[in-house]
């Protein structure tokens, strides 16, 4: 799978983002909205292989999100099947927020980051003061369907349904 948009490479990740991926996810500001936590070499290592390994079983994954002028990692996006359906999500390391890359990939990933052959709906769950994020949900016109719990934070709900059929590469 790989993609383009004006600014960024979206593509599988390969073994050797495991590095820039630690550096992304050992930065505490990144999964603040989303467990607080940090993640150390081997859970990045973990998330990178498991990411490559979901992609090879269901043809859909989180995706290695580059920026075009450098080939560098800057962050992901993508799908996971989780225990409510699949979860739509993404996160950047901060030199890159705010600059209309979350839109971007977001909006490239929705139109080409997967193959049905029928409508399906992804899930996007977000902290309720996670403003950037709930900002691209609703430009992505994403449904907003109620209240969650998300690692124990109060989160917002939106469903949105990918209508897309077809993806050559
Ligand atoms: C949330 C995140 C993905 C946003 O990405 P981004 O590239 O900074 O967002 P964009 O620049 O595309 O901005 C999208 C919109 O949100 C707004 N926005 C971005 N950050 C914002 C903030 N902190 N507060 C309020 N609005 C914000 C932008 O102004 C823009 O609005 P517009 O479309 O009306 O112009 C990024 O901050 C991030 O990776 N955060 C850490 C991980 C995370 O929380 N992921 C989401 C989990 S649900």
């Amino acid at each position: 799978m790989k993609i383009e948009s004006d600014r960024l490479i979206i593509e599988n990740f390969s073994k050797n983002d495991v590095a820039s991926w630690a550096e992304i996810e050992r930065n505490r500001r990144v999964r603040r909205y989303i467990d607080g936590k940090t993640l150390s070499y081997d859970q990045a290592k973990a998330y990178v292989y498991r990411n490559i390994d979901e992609f090879n079983k269901k043809g859909f994954s989180r995706y290695a999100v580059r920026y075009k002028r450098n080939g560098r990692l800057i962050g992901m996006c993508g799908f996971l099947e989780e225990a409510y359906g699949i979860d739509f999500g993404y996160r950047y390391t901060p030199a890159f927020w705010g600059k209309g890359i979350g839109f971007e990939a977001a909006k490239k990933v929705l139109e080409l980051g997967m193959t049905r052959s029928k409508p399906i709906t992804v899930y996007g769950i977000v902290a309720v003061n996670n403003f950037g994020s709930i900002r691209i949900l609703e430009r992505l016109d994403f449904r907003y369907i109620g209240q969650t719990i998300m690692h124990g934070l109060k989160a917002l709900k939106y469903s949105f349904v990918i209508k897309n059929i077809a993806r050559e590469s």
